[in-house]
């Protein structure tokens, strides 16, 4: 594993200037860039600041580290989230965004994402190899919708689950630990003044954190906290 972590005060600016690098190498190197998107509230200025920058969209694949089993025009939904803030603004193309089906089954929705993740595969890959998959910090160490105690965390063959969120009393859909280890690099995009002690539980490689587990065996990490 190898660890970078960010401390900035221009949190916005410096999370989309490292996705717009991520995007432009991984142009280099196979011709589309394949990005996973978190949700809750931490990335919206993020998404909103990559809007601006003008990318080749046509050549990325857009995809959700988890989705609340809502619709998509759902207060909650991820998917609104960031359509509102990157991909209406930004006029990502409809070919280029992989929604996850929170309105359906949720065992259904996560079938059928872990299905289309492989047809967009790149022959030769065993997992989907995302270029840069964004994650968050949840108040309880969970990231994307692994959630401490939860059955996905220990889901060991499928790539994304429907995961029963006791705290929540609702489903989720998350990717799983295997498709999370299998990118090639990941991103926390985490507020600092939200939970200072946890950031440091989790970079202390406490276990029992679903983001220490993410973080411990992910190929490439970055955290970037934001500061002020
Ligand atoms: C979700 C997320 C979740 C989130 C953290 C942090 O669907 O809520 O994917 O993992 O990233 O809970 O959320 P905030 O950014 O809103 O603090």
């Amino acid at each position: 594993m190898n660890r970078n972590v960010i401390h900035t005060r221009d949190f916005a600016q410096d999370a989309s200037a490292f996705i717009v690098e991520k995007f432009h190498a991984a142009l280099e190197q196979r011709d589309k860039f394949r990005l996973a998107l978190s949700g809750g509230q931490t990335p919206r200025a993020v998404y909103t600041q990559l809007a601006r920058e003008q990318l080749p969209w046509e050549n990325s694949t857009l995809t959700f580290s988890d989705e609340r089993c809502v619709p998509p025009d759902n207060k909650e939904s991820n998917f609104r989230m960031a359509h509102e803030t990157l991909l209406q603004p930004a006029a990502v193309p409809a070919s280029s965004i992989l929604r996850l089906r929170g309105e359906i089954a949720p065992r259904l929705a996560a079938d059928e994402y872990a299905e289309a993740l492989q047809s967009h595969g790149i022959a030769g890959e065993e997992k989907y190899e995302h270029d840069l998959i964004l994650l968050g910090l949840g108040e309880d160490g969970h990231t994307a919708s692994l959630f401490p105690g939860t059955a996905a965390l220990n889901e060991k063959r499928r790539l994304v689950a429907a995961n029963f969120v006791p705290k929540l009393d609702a489903w989720r859909l998350t990717f799983t630990l295997p498709l999370i280890f299998a990118a090639r690099a990941v991103c926390f995009l985490v507020a600092a003044n939200k939970q200072p002690e946890l950031i440091a539980r989790v970079l202390q490689g406490d276990q029992d954190l679903p983001a220490a587990r993410v973080d411990a065996g992910a190929k490439n990490v970055t955290w970037i906290i934001k500061e002020g």
